[in-house]
């Protein structure tokens, strides 16, 4: 009777033991549009994370914790990702919110992620603003002034543009912000901008400002908006007689530009945080793998959401507990960290210093140019 009465306590506690040492799940958000104007965005974003879970899961999670992803879709209204960091917070309990895609969308839930001292790293959100929000709020791309004088450069001195005209929508951080440095870089150096027109969000009639461009004859035509967007754009230019080179952002980057804009954007010209081909052993295995699982090649916001995660994940192993504050500090202490689109090193501002890489719309695809470092 003592035996068995010693048998069941020794049993008990080893199972209270066993549970109290099973670590913790790893909680981890993420917000992007799933659907509405720019859902190629969200795809890229979610399939890049998903497959970053799972393979850390595989290989055994972190802190020996399960890693569990919460899937939020913001349909890129600001409004929506404001209502997602806080129910991922709040509801999801999850640790780090990874996310948004747009500067304006990251803009409204990044306020939030601060207040709540919950780190958020967005992958692509480049509008220099986003990361001034506040000591949480990070980024896993380069910013729009760094893109801007990639571009103006690149037309003064590559195209030996002399003369730019810019269409941008005024109510987007992102398309404001990046016209702006684009302008300032490219006087800079000697060039003019010869018309400026502007459009609200929504619009898909651009003829009245397209005519004005049309009248200043510029040598290039600078579009840093969404693909959905540019590629109206676009057709509607050359509809015109514009004949002027088109330039861009990283807002070009979708397997859905070139169905929208046909022809038109031949010969166009972006710049973008990822070209595949890299021979980085961390950046070959993410397009191998990628191309297995999803049958199509990863584009930069694929990239970069993976860029996000893996530096959320070496946060978490370096901080050594599931505490937010110490993922903070961890994130912002990154150092030499391998990751797909380069070796990762932040910044006082909370910014990763890396390149950009140029490509061409060629013959439908997207054809590596060049690289500018900063
Ligand atoms: N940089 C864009 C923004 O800040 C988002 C984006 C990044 C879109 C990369 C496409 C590719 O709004």
């Amino acid at each position: 009777m003592i035996r068995k009465a010693a048998l069941f306590a020794l049993i008990i506690s080893l199972i209270l033991v066993m549970v109290s040492f099973a670590a913790e799940d790893v909680r981890i958000g993420l917000v992007t549009p799933l659907t509405g104007d720019v859902a190629t965005f969200g795809e890229s974003t979610r399939n890049a994370a998903q497959m970053w879970v799972d393979e850390t899961n595989a290989k055994g999670g972190l802190l020996g914790g399960k890693v569990v992803l919460f899937v939020e879709d913001d349909r890129n209204i600001p409004a929506e990702t404001a209502n997602a960091v806080s129910k991922l917070i709040s509801q999801n309990k999850v640790i780090t919110v990874v996310g948004s895609v747009a500067s304006k969308c990251t803009l409204a839930g990044a306020p939030i992620a601060q207040s709540s001292k919950v780190p958020m790293i967005t992958p692509t959100s480049t509008n220099v603003t986003v990361t001034q929000v506040g000591d949480y709020i990070f980024r896993a791309c380069f910013i729009d002034p760094f893109q801007g004088t990639v571009m103006a450069r690149y037309a003064y001195q590559n195209l030996k543009a002399k003369t730019a005209a810019m269409l941008y929508d005024i109510g987007n951080d992102y398309t404001k912000g990046l016209a702006e440095n684009f302008k300032k870089s490219f006087e800079q150096l000697g060039g003019k901008v010869v018309a400026s027109e502007t459009y609200g969000v929504g619009e898909s009639d651009f003829s009245a400002q397209l005519t004005n461009i049309r009248t200043a004859k510029p040598d290039v035509l600078f579009l840093p908006d969404y693909y959905n967007s540019v590629g109206l754009q676009a057709r509607q230019a050359r509809q015109l007689g514009i004949t002027a080179t088109f330039l861009g952002g990283d807002g070009w980057d979708s397997s859905e530009l070139v169905p929208i804009a046909g022809t038109a954007i031949e010969g166009g010209m972006f710049s973008n945080h990822y070209a595949p081909g890299s021979s980085d052993p961390i950046a070959q295995a993410f397009y191998t793998n990628y191309i297995k699982r999803y049958g199509s090649a990863p584009d930069a916001l694929a990239a970069l959401a993976y860029d996000a995660f893996i530096i959320v994940g070496n946060a978490v192993t370096k901080a050594g507990k599931l505490d937010k504050t110490a993922i903070r500090d961890a994130i912002a202490t990154t150092k030499d960290l391998h990751a797909v689109s380069g070796v990762l090193t932040f910044d006082a501002n909370r910014n990763p210093i890396k390149g950009a890489v140029i490509l061409e719309v060629k013959g439908g695809k997207f054809v590596y140019r060049d690289t500018v470092n900063p």
